[in-house]
């Protein structure tokens, strides 16, 4: 059987995951959505695909699905996944599910009604299979995981890729200690978080931004193993035990991993990792550390996307709300659309 997919979302990251499902034999990328037209006029070129529309409703209505695949703007991502899942496709949302456990929550809960799968596209998970795999049912005794970047960002968008790997490695957390401080009125700054989780295990989370480059690591201690990854470069790293290196952990494509496991999951009717339930998880657990941290969420600026960016080209402070820098110029790529076009759905 060949797994037909619909596309809602051909930006920047719409087109790498368009290009890993249709790498795979039994993926057919059949159907494609984004309120963009030339973007979709090129996607659909590039996957020979007739059926475009702007709206993912109308792509619904239109082809025969068997799944779904939500990477526009994250505040579309809510009303899009139950949207898909209620017209009884299976779904992989990019991360973040929403940006509110009650989302999210309402999220899980209409992919539980359909009986279908939601997954969130966290591929970091993937670079990390082979840790979960060492430290097996009972996990580690201790885990770290840092990232760090040169700048802000609004909310929880970047920090949700370190509190991922964390519950994927240790489960819930029992209990959450934070110190943090927002860089300013709407943008999280540096944050460091003690977790002890029911497992038992003790985490610790950092997240900076004000760092002199993009690094991401990641450590677990137990059962007489040490494991260290890069997860910058996508999984690599090495495996201690008796003080000596016994495994060199190669480079994961995470991307294609991660597609590879949504197909098997809907072609074998199986539970996806980072499903909906995984992410009413991951979601409390971010808000915990925020809460700790003593962090007040602002609420999304009226009638914007609400993203605010530093442009690459001027260093600009600006809330994304068109396809370049108002102050310079510099193209952005399309990191934008206003508020009200990306509710449609
Ligand atoms: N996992 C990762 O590491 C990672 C990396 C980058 C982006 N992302 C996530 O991917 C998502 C998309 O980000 P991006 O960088 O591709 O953004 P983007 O702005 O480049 O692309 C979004 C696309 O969605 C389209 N769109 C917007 N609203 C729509 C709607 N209602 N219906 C149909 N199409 C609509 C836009 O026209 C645009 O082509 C975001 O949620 C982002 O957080 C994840």
């Amino acid at each position: 059987m060949t797994i037909r997919v619909g596309i809602a979302g051909v930006g920047h990251r719409g087109i790498q995951l368009a290009r890993a499902a249709a790498a795979l034999d039994d993926v057919a990328v059949t159907a494609l959505a984004d309120l963009d037209e030339s973007r979709l006029a090129v996607a659909a070129r590039e996957f020979g695909v007739d059926a475009a529309f702007p709206l993912l409703s109308q792509m619904l209505d239109s082809v025969e699905l068997d799944a779904v695949l939500v990477l526009t703007p994250d505040l579309a991502h809510k009303d899009q996944a139950i949207t898909a899942l209620e017209a009884g496709r299976h779904v992989l949302v990019e991360k973040p599910p929403a940006y509110t456990v009650a989302d999210t929550q309402a999220m899980a809960d209409a992919a539980d009604r359909a009986g279908k799968h939601m997954m969130v596209a966290w591929n970091r998970t993937f670079g990390l299979l082979r840790a979960k795999e060492i430290f097996g049912e009972t996990g580690p005794d201790v885990v770290m995981a840092d990232y760090a970047r040169p700048n802000p960002a609004y909310l929880s968008l970047v920090r949700i890729h370190v509190v991922n790997p964390l519950h994927f490695m240790c489960g819930r957390a029992a209990e959450i200690r934070a110190h943090g401080e927002m860089s300013d009125e709407t943008q999280e700054g540096n944050v460091v978080a003690s977790i002890r989780f029911e497992s038992g295990a003790l985490g610790q989370m950092t997240a900076s931004h004000g760092s002199g480059g993009r690094s991401e690591r990641f450590t677990a201690y137990g059962g007489g193993y040490s494991v260290f990854i890069d997860n910058t470069s996508s999984g690599a790293g090495r495996v201690l035990r008796g003080g000596k290196v016994v495994e060199e952990l190669e480079p994961v494509d995470t991307v294609a991993a991660q597609m590879r496991h949504f197909m098997d999951c809907v072609r074998n009717d199986t539970p996806p990792l980072n499903s909906g339930r995984d992410a009413v998880e991951i979601m409390k657990m971010t808000h915990a550390i925020m809460d700790a941290a003593g962090f007040v969420v602002p609420d999304m600026p009226e009638g914007r996307r609400g993203w605010l960016l530093w442009c690459g080209g001027c260093g600009a402070k600006v809330i994304a709300d068109a396809a370049s820098c108002p102050e310079c110029g510099a193209d952005w790529g399309g990191w934008s659309m206003s508020r009200q076009k990306i509710m449609q759905v």
